[in-house]
């Protein structure tokens, strides 16, 4: 690198400098990417827990002779006045529609989302070791959420607290669980997940989706122009180093050449240099002309003292 030219050392000035550039961009891509993801977490988290909240102040929703499959039911209720075409409800509670709703966005937008607790009643709801790491970090530091990357997937978190409609079935067995949801619940369930009160951590709702890839990101926001915007810089930066530095450089390396070998009538172009230039190769090109001038002068008297005949002594 010592002995590379100027004009090679700028090159990977340039390079250093783009290379830098195009780390930073990266950084600033995936901060924005993760607070876009943030966002949209944020905002199906609203959705979610309104719903939630919206199902258990009505103790729950019952449709009429049809329940999604998979995920079942809590319970059930015969129309017993119905006696021509006997009719059967189906119990959802909140956890149970988040379920439902989930497997609907994952099917249609290919995110999901589900409520998990440290004390669950459905084994479903246990906590995977993400899940588990945020709850516990959430009820130790209080946190509003917490999220993080696993894989291709973008993971967020956030703490569902017990509302008064949440105590019809998490509350105190012998004051808020009021019968027939009572035995229901034991008889399902057993014990687990009673005893909340209103403003506990009942647990958290998690959610998933999925991140693209960096490169993705990268080749849909670069376009054609962002390549012609740079190599119209590279050939920018190219033509200012070559004509503002290394050709004055050049020029002035010759006349220096042609000075030592006693040649003194170079012409340095100084006529066009202004007086209060700030161009630093302009000083230096003005100085070199005094340097040549003052040869110049001495080299007339040297002349005009051998046309008088007297001989100099011999440089060493
Ligand atoms: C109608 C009864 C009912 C109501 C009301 C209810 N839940 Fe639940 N909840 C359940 C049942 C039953 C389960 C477990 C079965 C399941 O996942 O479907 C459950 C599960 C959960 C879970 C998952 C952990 C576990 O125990 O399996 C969380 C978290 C939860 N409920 C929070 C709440 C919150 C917060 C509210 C109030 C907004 C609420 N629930 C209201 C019945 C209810």
């Amino acid at each position: 690198m010592k002995n590379r030219s100027l004009f090679a050392k700028m090159v990977c000035l340039l390079f250093v400098l783009v290379t830098l550039s195009m780390i930073s961009y990266t950084l600033v891509i995936q901060k924005t990417q993760r607070e876009f993801l943030r966002r949209q977490a944020k905002s199906v988290c609203r959705q979610i827990v309104l719903t939630r909240q919206w199902i258990a102040s009505l103790g729950g929703v019952w449709s009429k002779d049809v329940y999604s499959g998979p995920h079942g039911f809590l319970t059930t209720h015969q129309n017993a006045s119905d006696t021509d075409q006997a009719s059967k409800f189906y119990l959802h509670n909140p956890a149970l529609a988040t379920r439902e709703i989930s497997s609907l966005a994952d099917l249609k937008y290919g995110y999901n989302f589900r409520v998990v607790s440290d004390l669950f009643r459905e084994p479903k709801n246990e906590p995977d070791a993400f899940e588990d790491e945020v709850l516990n970090r959430i009820k130790n530091q209080n946190l509003e959420y917490a999220d993080g990357f696993e894989g291709g997937l973008y993971r967020y978190a956030e703490p569902l607290y017990v509302k008064e409609g949440c105590l019809k079935c998490h509350g105190d067995l012998n004051k808020d669980v009021k019968e027939p949801m009572k035995s229901i619940l034991l008889e399902k369930y057993g014990t687990r997940s009673f005893g909340y009160q209103v403003g506990d951590v009942r647990g958290i709702i998690s959610i998933q989706i999925p991140k693209d890839s960096l490169l993705k990101i990268l080749t849909s926001v670069f376009t054609w122009w962002n390549f012609i915007i740079a190599a119209v810089s590279v050939f920018l930066f190219y033509f200012f180093t070559r004509l503002v530095i290394a050709k004055p450089l050049v020029r002035l390396t010759e006349a220096a050449t042609q000075l030592s070998r006693g040649e003194i009538g170079m012409d340095l172009g100084v006529e066009s240099i202004e007086e209060d230039t700030k161009n630093e190769i302009a000083h230096l090109t003005l100085a070199f002309e005094r340097l040549r001038k003052s040869f110049q002068i001495m080299h007339d008297k040297i002349n005009r003292i051998k046309e008088k005949g007297v001989t100099l002594p011999k440089l060493r």
